[in-house]
């Protein structure tokens, strides 16, 4: 790869890519992101190139494998460019076929195609899929059209424009004017106005200053700064390039968590290639400004997320958080002035200093700029990544992109803003999506997780799991979040065994109270948030399990029990299913008989019985 060392060479290399690019050819893009290879996207890939070697279509047909485009729940995906045929959950036995049928002869295979379940329609096209029609991918859009280890496909869709744009066009001054113009606000969890940060680390004293890219990213089911991470690094190191710029800094860290080996993997080859092109190190072409990049691997709690915690482990000392009397702007990594944003923040960056801020900040709300990308997970017909602008209501994204809930079954509610998020119940809906309006009913935008619940889903059993799951990742260091966590979790357990009190819910209430008071940070004092909302919107629940030691949604194993219908026409399906073998058939065409002694709730029957006749209660 050679030196550049003028913006004009960018620019002739970025010619050069497009013009040697042959854009009626045809291009077989794979997916090869996490979820896409944890569904065999490997052999897939294996097999498509064997195939077009074998056919000697090599000099026609380019493979390229890219990061997650976002419908994960479809993987694996393949898209054949020019024409855009979206093929989904394609598997290595249909590679031969797709060659010689779609590659060599044009004809589409039906079968790969996307049907819309709600519909039944056909899709051919990756644009006509209902999943990405209504979204505005902005960032995400690219994962699709580039290689992450090949820097040249960066660049031959305008990749470093916005950094020579900012260092030859821009003082920092101006850089930073246009982010705050922008009203960009982090997408790390709490939406801070990013060029706030900025200013304050610029203005702090102390030498060196730092930047830091947040991909740690512990929040269960969450999936974007990884995607983004695997996908389109460049868009993140570019971003944190300018804000040094803009900064006064000439030291960057990507700090990203150890379990997502291909997020270090592809940022590392990213860093290396970047650096070999000049676009990052000693004296980006020729203008002054110089900035390194390195990454350093997390420690893989999810505490480690948090700003103070995250700085000590870079360190190389315990991921624990301090008290933040004075800011890490300005007291940070080392002690020295550090600022720090999450992936996607930087990502919006290029972007922002490109487009400028007047287009930027026609996309979203009065006061949430810009769009958002969202995990959308749990009882969802598209589970995947996805990117709408900040505004759209929680219907549009679970209904429309997400395709609603499965089996018919009727949403209950949605958990927004990961573990410490809240629960909103489906009445609310209609609420459009920003960082203010979530934090009105209680919940938060957090770094974008999005959990839909069925009416199978116990909201007091929701609640319990965060609880443990934040217990389990509080660093233990102040008394309230370590002892606080302990206490709800025991009194949440309590309920859903059946031992609640009628005082449980007032304790519940007092202790978040105290938790967001006197915890020492964001873990502790934003765990209450599943609890509280919880209680809100669903306070009938918590008293069926209290006074009536009942549990409607049919969950708590200690307050149900499975019971045999009368319509039961003993098919005997739940019997080969009953790993107790407490089902058994009377006579033949009559309702099977469960023994409740041997009974263990496990609720394989409920699951397998395809008439309704295994009953909950
Ligand atoms: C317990 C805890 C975990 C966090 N985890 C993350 C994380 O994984 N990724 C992230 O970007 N921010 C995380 N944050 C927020 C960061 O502390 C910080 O506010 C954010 O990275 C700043 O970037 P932004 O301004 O671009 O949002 C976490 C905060 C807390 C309290
Ligand atoms: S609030 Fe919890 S996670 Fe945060 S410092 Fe205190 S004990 Fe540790
Ligand atoms: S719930 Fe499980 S153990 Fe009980 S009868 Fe059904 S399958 Fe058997
Ligand atoms: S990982 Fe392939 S679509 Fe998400």
């Amino acid at each position: 790869m050679n030196r550049l060392s003028s913006p004009q060479e960018l620019e002739a290399l970025r010619e050069s890519i497009v013009r040697n690019r042959d854009t009626s050819r045809r291009c077989l893009t794979i997916c090869g992101g996490t979820g896409c290879l944890a569904l065999g996207a490997e052999d897939l890939i294996a097999a498509f190139r064997s195939e077009v070697e074998s056919r000697g279509l090599n000099s026609g047909v380019d493979i390229r494998v890219t990061g997650c485009p976002g419908f994960c729940e479809r993987g694996p995906l393949v898209v054949i460019e020019p024409e855009n045929i979206l093929y989904q959950r394609v598997r290595p036995k249909d590679v031969a076929e797709i060659v010689s049928e779609t590659i060599v002869s044009g004809k589409i295979i039906d079968r790969l195609l996307y049907v819309d379940p709600n519909t039944g329609q056909q899709a051919v096209h990756e644009s006509e899929v209902p999943f990405y029609k209504k979204q505005l991918r902005l960032l995400l859009a690219d994962n699709s059209r580039i290689d992450p280890n090949n820097v040249n496909d960066y660049i031959a869709l305008g990749g470093y424009s916005a950094l020579v744009k900012a260092i030859f066009k821009m003082s920092p001054v101006e850089v930073l004017e246009e982010v705050r113009k922008a009203n960009l606000r982090g997408r790390g969890g709490g939406g801070f106005a990013t060029a706030r940060k900025w200013q304050t680390t610029r203005d702090a004293e102390g030498e060196p200053k730092y930047v830091i890219c947040n991909c740690d990213e512990g929040d269960p089911g969450a999936f974007m700064d990884r995607s983004l991470m695997e996908g389109n690094p460049h868009s993140a190191i570019e971003g944190m390039l300018i804000g040094a710029y803009a900064i006064g800094s000439n030291e960057g860290f990507i700090y990203v968590r150890n379990e997502y080996p291909l997020a270090v993997l592809h940022a590392g080859t990213a860093i290396r290639q970047a650096e070999e092109c000049g676009l990052l190190g000693d004296n980006i072409f020729g203008s002054g400004f110089s900035c390194r990049i390195s990454i350093n691997r997390g420690g893989g709690a999810f505490v480690c997320g948090e700003s103070t915690a995250l700085m000590a482990s870079l360190e190389g000392k315990v991921g624990e958080p301090r008290a933040k009397y004075i800011h890490t702007s300005e007291k940070g990594l080392w002690e020295k002035p550090t600022n720090l944003n999450n992936v996607e923040t930087w990502a919006n960056v290029p972007l922002i200093i490109n487009k400028g801020a007047d287009w930027y900040r026609q996309i979203g709300t009065e006061n949430s700029k810009g769009t958002k990308i969202f995990s959308l997970v749990g009882k969802v017909n598209n589970t995947g990544l996805v990117e709408v602008p900040m505004g759209m209501t929680l219907r549009e994204i679970v209904m429309d992109i997400g395709g609603g809930v499965p089996k018919g079954k009727k949403l209950k509610a949605i958990q927004t803003g990961g573990p410490s998020g809240g629960c909103i119940p489906e009445s609310m809906l209609g609420i459009p999506v920003d960082f203010d309006e979530l934090d009105k009913v209680g919940s938060m935008m957090g770094s974008g997780g999005m959990i839909v619940m069925d009416e199978t889903n116990c909201m007091v059993d929701i609640a319990r799991y965060f609880i443990s799951f934040l217990e389990g990742e509080s660093c233990g260091k102040c008394v309230p979040c370590r002892e606080g966590l302990k206490r709800m979790r025991e009194i949440l357990t309590g309920i859903t065994e059946g031992r609640g009190e009628e005082e449980d819910i007032e304790r519940l209430e007092h202790l978040s109270e105290t938790l967001t008071d006197s915890a020492l940070c964001g873990l502790g004092q934003t765990a209450p948030n599943p609890v509280l909302t919880s209680i809100r919107y669903f306070r009938d629940e918590y008293q069926a399990h209290i006074r009536d030691k009942r549990c409607p949604a049919g969950v708590c194993k200690a307050l149900i029990t499975y019971s045999i219908s009368d319509k039961c026409p003993g098919c005997g399906l739940c019997i080969k299913t009953c790993p107790q073998g407490a089902i058994t058939l009377v006579e033949k065409k009559k309702p099977v008989l469960l023994d409740q002694e041997k009974c263990i709730k496990c609720g394989a029957c409920y699951d397998v019985c395809r008439l309704d006749s295994v009953i909950v209660k």
